[in-house]
């Protein structure tokens, strides 16, 4: 068996072995319920308080704008659910994409399903929404708008800089949410999210623990709770905070930070050998998304249909030679398995039932880059082959 090499990092990451340890400190020693009145709940009230200020930090935002949640899913459910529910009597419109994670599409859906009007915004060929479509789509009782910063599929950064510009600029009461789950720690965001209003981040993507999460509350803005108990996290979500998981999620924030300062143009540059390696070799593969040159390109995730072959069978081939990839993503939005981001961005069926996610991470290597094209290279050829034998070609 080869060594491993792991290139599906959007769908999550290993754990940092030092942010294991940091959390098992936490959980064996500062066990206290941070609600608790006695010193050990002050123990671990400093812990939630310290990593608070931490994401804050980075985000450049107020430490009480930090919600803790259980994930990328929850934060998305809460902002989306939450909002939209507390502000109905302003107008019932709200606007998102075709190309959202399945956590901000399904609440949309329901919200539908409770006599909300929603506009889904499609991108264009390389998955960007073009912010003339949203200015286009706004309406007087728009009150809502949720578009993700990086596409979990195909890396394509949207535009959100010049969106809430628009949104600032044409109707300033509109709240605007942004799913940065694939972009925290990976893609600059605007400095001080100005002009977002919320935002999902979520600790497992960048080498934190799974289960952990948090959204961004700018200060003014009210939401409806969907968990209700005991009133924590000033009563937005309610649950005693996962202490030992909330200290890990602010660790690996502040590793994250540092390596891919570090490492950003190196991750960029590699994106670009293991296309042009792919590409040399098989030159009728096709990349779905920006252009790894385009500044919509996200430098850690690589989409490629490899037309002829499926998608799923490329997966375990190359699991086989120790190399691990997706499908897209980990789920599909459709029936038949279809990516509802590569049917957005109206690819052929041969070119969605083809393709294969491969996604890097700041830790992800030169070598391992290297190493990883040539075994996919002769994985492809060999299915290649085999199916125009199969095929009587
Ligand atoms: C863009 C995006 N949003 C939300 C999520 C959900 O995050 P979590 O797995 O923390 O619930 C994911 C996870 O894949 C994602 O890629």
């Amino acid at each position: 068996m080869n060594e491993e090499i792991y290139l599906d990092n959007s769908a999550t990451t290993p754990i940092d072995p030092r942010v294991m340890e940091e959390m098992a400190r936490v959980a064996l020693q500062i066990y206290g319920n941070p609600s608790s009145l006695h010193r050990k709940g002050r123990e671990g009230e400093r812990v939630l308080t310290t990593s608070r200020k931490v994401l804050a930090d980075f985000l450049g935002v107020r430490d009480s704008e930090i919600i803790f949640t259980s994930g990328g899913t929850e934060s998305n459910n809460l902002a989306i659910l939450g909002i939209a529910r507390r502000y109905l009597r302003r107008g019932k419109h709200l606007i998102t994409t075709a190309i959202e994670h399945p956590s901000v599409l399904q609440p949309f859906q329901l919200l539908e399903k409770e006599g909300f009007e929603v506009t889904y915004l499609t991108p264009d060929s390389r998955g960007v929404i073009a912010p003339q479509d949203l200015l286009k789509a706004l309406k007087p009782e728009t009150i809502f708008v949720s578009i993700m910063h990086v596409n979990n599929e195909v890396g394509s950064i949207q535009p959100i800089q010049e969106i809430s510009g628009i949104l600032k600029r044409e109707k300033p009461e509109i709240i605007f949410h942004v799913d940065a789950v694939q972009s925290f720690g990976k893609v600059t965001l605007p400095p001080g999210l100005q002009g977002i209003d919320a935002l999902s981040i979520s600790a497992h993507k960048l080498h934190g623990p799974k289960g952990t999460g948090a959204l961004y509350l700018k200060s003014g803005i009210m939401i409806e709770p969907l968990l209700l108990g005991g009133g924590h996290e000033r009563g937005l979500r309610a649950g005693t905070e996962n202490t030992p998981g909330i200290a890990g999620m602010a660790l690996a924030a502040r590793y994250s930070f540092v390596e891919i300062n570090k490492k950003a143009a190196q991750l960029r540059q590699m994106k670009k050998q293991f296309i042009s390696d792919l590409q040399t070799r098989h030159p009728w593969i096709r990349i779905n998304g920006p252009g790894v040159d385009e500044k919509e390109s996200a430098p850690h995730i690589v989409n490629i249909s490899f037309p002829g072959l499926k998608g799923e069978i490329i997966v375990h081939a190359l699991e086989e030679q120790g190399i691990y990839a997706s499908t897209g993503s980990a789920c599909h939005s459709n029936s038949k398995g279809e990516s509802h981001v590569l049917q957005a961005m109206k690819l052929g069926r041969a070119e969605m039932e083809g393709a294969v996610r491969f996604s890097f991470s700041a830790r992800t290597t030169q070598e391992e880059i290297t190493r990883a094209v040539q075994r996919i290279n002769e994985v492809i050829s060999g299915l290649k082959q085999l199916t125009e034998k199969m095929a009587g070609v």
